[in-house]
């Protein structure tokens, strides 16, 4: 039996745990969301979705990697050989989601050099558009790719490739750098940009709830897909992370530490962010609102500029982007550790280097579809879809299956006799009936709602290769794949 890779230190594996939660998804997908749907509207929904939905289904994922000692696929096999296409479909979401992240990662490392002689001027959306993506005028004409962008792409999936070729012992020397530090450069961004005129006022947007929006499903549907975003739920990486631990390591209190770190981290970018777009709505005169309303083009668009207003621009847009690739990559190798363990649980004598090796080439070329002049409408929609379907049905999946299949008090009893907090019977209940409910009644609404109209009104030959297509091939993968091993010889019993 060959011995499975384990963590240095208990300190080392939160450290794993906070590095991929804490990522793009903190500093670029939460302000945008925020900004999209109104302001403080969005941070109540989404705390309620932390606590109900997200800290539960993080203690599920470490618990089953930890109980398991396998990856997403082996350790739902271990369940049942049956559901091991469940597993099979959160490592197949990771992988969709490395695609279009190594590409925003990549834009992140080109602005650290832009930086240097703030090379966007002053029409920072043609700047990015035009210049960095060269884009197209629809979903429906590729002209071609951008380089320099297809450039840092490659880099980025080099650096992610020395992150992982050694397992978890390169790992965890790359995180002790990457988990750190950008926490206190936003630290340092957030001292000075508190102290910008209209700070205040951006800080009002942030935080001032909207009640009315609270009736709208929508915004709901938004803050659960950022939760699972944000924990790195539904993918996969959690299982394996805690796979590499330890089966008595302490469950709730590495859930609770991982939780808390990434909302805080997401509270403290929002600060930043909005302290930021405050200050330029008063020397601009554009209201916040709109400022941030611009979507995923938020921190390419609108904060360049914002940062360009500010005296010492050019150190704090070095170091703003600087933030974001140490965010990126430990969330993006994460990723693709994911990925990996399921070749090596596969195949367990097979090399992690020519494994990590084939994961990161297959992962370039699929990223490139992201880097041609439509590419930023591909990811958009790949984007929307994996977050709203992939991942929100696996994690609905994952509940029935150790809630009903497994079984809840079995799971939460294993999980008690490890840890320091106990957790209570409403663990069960929450697992059981409250969170299946949930997702299943967002699932279904926002699948009526994108039947009914064509997805961010683009053409819908687009929708249906990046959206449509791609869940109905992770179904059609993950059902033939229970299928087949639900034909092959038995496993090992849990
Ligand atoms: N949690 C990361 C973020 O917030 C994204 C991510 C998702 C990373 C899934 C790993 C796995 O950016």
């Amino acid at each position: 039996m060959i011995k499975r890779d384990r963590w240095p230190s208990k300190t080392l594996f939160i450290f794993a745990a906070v590095g991929s939660a804490v990522g793009l998804g903190n500093v670029w997908r939460f302000p945008y969301l925020v900004g999209k749907y109104g302001g403080g509207a969005f941070l109540f929904p989404y705390l309620i979705a932390l606590f109900f939905v997200g800290f539960p289904l993080l203690i599920l994922e470490f618990s089953l990697g930890q109980k398991m000692q396998k990856g997403a696929v082996g350790s739902m096999r271990k369940i049942d050989r049956r559901l091991s296409g469940i597993g099979l479909g959160s490592v197949l979401s990771s992988f969709g989601v490395a695609a279009y992240y190594a590409v925003i990662m990549a834009w992140c490392l080109l602005y650290i050099f832009y930086s240097l002689d703030l090379q966007w001027g002053s029409d920072t959306k043609d700047f990015f558009f035009n210049h960095v993506l060269n884009v197209s005028e629809s979903a429906s004409t590729i002209e071609g790719f951008s380089t320099p962008v297809v450039f840092m792409l490659l880099i980025s999936w080099i650096m992610v490739y020395f992150c992982i070729w050694k397992g978890v012992n390169s790992v965890s020397s790359v995180i002790q750098v990457t988990m750190p530090l950008p926490i206190i450069l936003l630290s340092i961004l957030l001292v000075r940009t508190l102290f910008l005129p209209g700070a205040a006022d951006g800080i009002a947007f942030f935080l001032t709830p909207d009640f009315q929006a609270l009736l709208d499903v929508e915004v709901w549907m938004a803050a659960v897909t950022q939760i699972f975003f944000t924990l790195s739920l539904g993918f996969g990486v959690m299982i394996t992370y805690a796979s590499y631990q330890e089966k008595d390591n302490d469950i709730v209190l590495s859930a609770l530490i991982t939780s808390l770190a990434d909302i805080g981290i997401a509270l403290m970018a929002g600060f930043v962010v909005f302290t930021t777009l405050g200050y330029m709505s008063q020397e601009s005169g554009v209201s916040i609102k709109e400022l941030a309303a611009s979507g995923p083009a938020l921190a390419f668009v609108v904060f360049p500029k914002a940062l360009s207003l500010i005296p010492g621009a050019v150190l704090l847009s070095i170091i703003f982007f600087i933030t974001l690739v140490t965010l990126a990559i430990d969330s993006l190798f994460s990723l693709t550790e994911a990925v990996a363990a399921l070749f090596e649980d596969h195949f367990p004598r097979a090399s992690k280097k020519m494994i990590v090796f084939f994961i990161c080439l297959a992962g370039f070329l699929s990223s490139l579809v992201f880097t041609s002049t439509a590419g930023i409408y591909y990811l958009d929609i790949a984007d929307h879809f994996i977050t709203h379907y992939g991942l929100v049905l696996m994690g609905l999946l994952q509940a029935i299956c150790v809630g009903w299949v497994y079984g809840a008090e079995n799971m939460r009893s294993y999980i008690n006799r490890v840890s320091h907090f106990r957790i209570g019977r409403n663990w069960n209940l929450l697992i059981k009936y409250v969170i299946p409910l949930c997702l299943i009644t967002f699932l279904g609404q926002t699948f009526v709602k994108n039947i009914s109209e064509t997805y961010g009104g683009y053409p819908s030959w687009s929708v249906m290769a990046f959206g449509w297509g791609l869940v109905a091939l992770l179904l059609v993968i993950c059902v033939s794949y229970s299928y087949f091993q639900s034909r092959s010889k038995p496993n090992e019993q849990v």
